[in-house]
């Protein structure tokens, strides 16, 4: 009778709170986690998303408020978004190197209050255009080459405020390259640019354009001729190996969860620091359901950062971060 059961037993290291604990092959802990956070004009002010329930934007005074609660839940960076007034978007998107626009002014304010947290911030033009796309548009077409100028344009202005760490969201063909030699002629050699290197054209980014106000700009209109198929997994591999040729510190997979292949895939074949985007869909599809009463919104967050983990990301961005955080601690 005993012959017929096996000797290796799976169940014999998980039997005890304790002992899964000692065989866990990964950890999610708060060094992980970077916030995305949205900002508005006014002082004072908070204005909720409608389709990211608990995220607010926040006007820069309470925005240094958040970055302070960030730096003392132990959140190591804070990444900066605009809702940028109507009145300032233009077809060009002109304001994104204004180096009084919302995000300089948060910048600035953040690092003299709380030199501790580090900052990243975006690159890209979609929050800043009345067409609410990434880049210049010229006969109905996102233009490469004079989009990577402005781009640079916009980094450099970012790392005059003091931005620790430059994000090109924008899907340009070599940027990286250009946007790292307009850092370093402009002496800031040392400001780290992590890339959106294989970032697709994703239907997940849905409420984060309600919360940029990007949304209604870009109508019916797509990011496709730019963001990645969500049909390629080679061509990310080939997007990631090039923007570490041209010189980028950090990569970043985006979306997350419908995308854990590409993450497992990137930090495999590179070994390079590999961030993952929790984007807001994914938040707002977590959330959605927690409030019908049909997931455990704790237990499905931390699941879900745990499984970026495993894949193999060193870091993820999330809009639950402060949430996460507090449980950690
Ligand atoms: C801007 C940008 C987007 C996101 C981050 N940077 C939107 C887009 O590309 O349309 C999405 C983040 C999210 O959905 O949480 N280029």
């Amino acid at each position: 009778m005993q012959g017929d059961y096996p000797t290796t037993r799976l169940r014999r290291n998980r039997r005890h709170p304790w002992l899964r604990k000692l065989v866990a092959e990964n950890h999610l802990t708060v060094d992980d986690l970077i916030w995305p956070i949205f900002l508005t004009e006014g002082k004072n002010q908070t204005v909720p998303i409608t389709s990211m329930p608990g995220v607010q934007r926040f006007s820069v005074d309470l925005a240094v408020e958040g970055a302070k609660q960030a730096a003392d839940l132990g959140i190591p960076v804070i990444a900066l978004f605009p809702a940028t007034p109507t009145d300032r978007k233009s077809p060009d998107g002109e304001e994104a190197f204004n180096p009084e626009n919302l995000i300089n002014l948060a910048t600035r304010a953040i690092k003299e209050a709380v030199p501790q947290i580090g900052i990243l911030c975006d690159v890209a033009l979609d929050p800043y255009t009345t067409h609410g796309q990434d880049g210049l548009l010229r006969d109905g077409y996102v233009v490469n080459d004079e989009t990577v100028e402005v781009l640079c344009k916009q980094a450099v202005v970012q790392a005059q405020a003091g931005c620790d760490i430059i994000a090109p969201s924008d899907m340009m063909d070599g940027r990286i390259g250009k946007i790292r030699r307009a850092l370093d002629a402009a002496g800031f050699i040392d400001v780290a640019i992590m890339s959106y290197a294989a970032k697709y054209a994703s239907a997940f980014y849905g409420p984060f354009r309600d919360a940029v106000g990007s949304a209604g700009n870009l109508g019916k209109g797509d990011k496709k001729t730019y963001q990645m198929d969500p049909a390629n997994g080679n061509e990310a591999l080939r997007e990631v190996e090039i923007d570490i040729a041209e010189g980028a510190d950090m990569v970043m997979v985006k979306p997350g969860m419908p995308y854990l292949d590409i993450v497992q895939r990137v930090k495999a074949t590179f070994q390079m620091p590999t961030f993952v985007y929790q984007v807001s869909g994914e938040y707002a599809m977590l959330h959605a359901a927690a409030e019908r009463g049909w997931l455990d919104l704790e237990k499905v967050m931390l699941e879900s950062l745990l499984a970026f983990k495993r894949a193999g990301a060193d870091g993820i961005l999330t809009y639950f971060a402060p949430r996460v955080a507090k449980l950690l601690g």
